[in-house]
């Protein structure tokens, strides 16, 4: 039933109206709707979301160590570039990571000034936000904000946490040999699943490319946001790299028969659910990321795969152990250095995110150095067991 007072009653009209006129509509526009209509979206109105009092904790809300290992990747990488670089950080959040990495690069004499930071984020609230925390270096202009990549290619590195996981993805689902797809319609006063043939025929291409066919019965997700994206990024970059940290599985792992329905989840005050029609709006949908096509599409568009590994080896690689030891050094009493320590463990934790998440590196028109983030191991080859 939707006349629960914990939906956006303007978002379940909006649906249900599209829904009257056009009939059922893709998961992907329902997730976009629902995460991204202007001014009524998850992402779109002024709320908290993430950290403790939203509804999940990403690694750039746990502690600041996160984004100041990523700028020493991208002190490596500008270096390995020449002359001016740009970061382009996409889908910012609260901009906490943003804050971090400038912070971190200002650190390093004459690295400061050379490096602009370019934040590319849909949602205007977030903007907002991000312009209120990152205020000195707005003010400056070392800070941009933009609504989408830029066209004109440039020198630098495509940096995201958590990005395409918040992708609206499509949803299928294996029937009679066939692939199907699962539909969002009208049940009563609210909304149901409605099976029907695929919307493009691009899904089925994409399960082709990375060799997948589903086991009968099955359900998945299908992101064909995150090609469109991965190609956007490789024409946005005439030479530099694309760090992406997320959560995922290789194809093979990702599509295994063993996951009947998928990965797709929703996020409500630090709980999952998948009770995908409730709270329209107010709960965070996401869905695991494929990291084979990720790679694959890449290649279209001139990405080559530097490496793959988890947080854990990435963070370790760019000397994460020692910078905790002068984190807790600093610590000014006990109830801070406990807070520190938590951070940091659920950053570096094989067990909580640090296996939870994977980072992949991409490179662009030059031949990359050993990078320091894959110094303990760097696994691509892992992407493409099967196929
Ligand atoms: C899950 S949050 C991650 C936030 C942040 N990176 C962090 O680590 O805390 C996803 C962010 O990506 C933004 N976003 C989603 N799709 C986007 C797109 N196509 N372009 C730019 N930003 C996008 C959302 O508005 C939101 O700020």
């Amino acid at each position: 039933m939707l006349n629960d007072a914990d939906h956006e009653p303007e978002l379940i009209a909006l649906i249900g109206d599209e829904i009257a006129r056009h009939g059922p509509m893709t998961f992907a526009r329902f997730m976009d709707v629902a995460l991204y209509a202007p001014g009524l979206g998850y992402y779109m109105r002024d709320a908290e979301r993430i950290g403790a009092r939203g509804d999940y904790y990403t690694s750039s809300s746990l502690h600041p160590l996160f984004g100041e290992m990523i700028a020493r990747q991208i002190e490596e990488m500008a270096g390995c570039c020449g002359g001016t670089f740009t970061v382009i950080e996409q889908g910012a959040g609260k901009g906490a990571l943003a804050y971090d990495i400038l912070f971190a690069l200002d650190q390093v004499p004459s690295l400061g000034e050379r490096v602009a930071y370019l934040i590319v984020e849909r949602s205007p609230a977030m903007r907002d936000r991000q312009r209120r925390l990152l205020e000195p270096w707005a003010t400056s202009g070392r800070v941009r904000w933009a609504e989408a990549l830029p066209t004109s290619p440039i020198r630098g590195c495509v940096v995201s946490n958590e990005l395409v996981d918040a992708f609206p993805v499509h949803r299928v689902l294996q029937q009679n040999g066939r692939v199907a797809e699962l539909y969002v319609g009208m049940s009563g006063e609210g909304f149901a699943d409605v099976v029907g043939p695929p919307s493009t025929p691009e899904l089925e291409a994409y399960l082709r490319r990375i060799g997948v066919t589903l086991a009968e019965g099955q359900q998945a997700e299908i992101n064909l946001a995150a090609v469109e994206w991965i190609r956007q990024v490789g024409r946005a970059l005439a030479r530099g790299f694309v760090l992406t940290v997320d959560y995922g599985y290789p194809a093979d792992e990702l599509y295994a028969p063993h996951r009947k329905r998928g990965t797709l989840l929703a996020y409500f005050k630090h709980r999952t659910n998948e009770a995908f029609y409730e709270r329209i709006g107010r709960q965070d949908l996401t869905a695991h990321v494929d990291w084979t096509t990720l790679v694959l599409a890449g290649q279209d568009v001139g990405l080559d795969v530097t490496g793959w590994t988890d947080q854990t080896s990435f963070l370790l690689g760019l000397g994460a152990a020692a910078a905790a030891e002068a984190h807790l050094a600093a610590a000014a009493d006990e109830a801070e250095r406990k807070r520190t320590l938590a951070g940091i463990r659920g950053l570096l934790d094989p067990r909580d995110m640090g296996r939870a998440f994977q980072v992949l590196i991409q490179h662009k028109g030059l031949t990359p150095p050993r990078l320091r983030c894959l110094a303990f191991g760097s696994s691509p080859q892992a992407l493409f067991r099967e196929s």
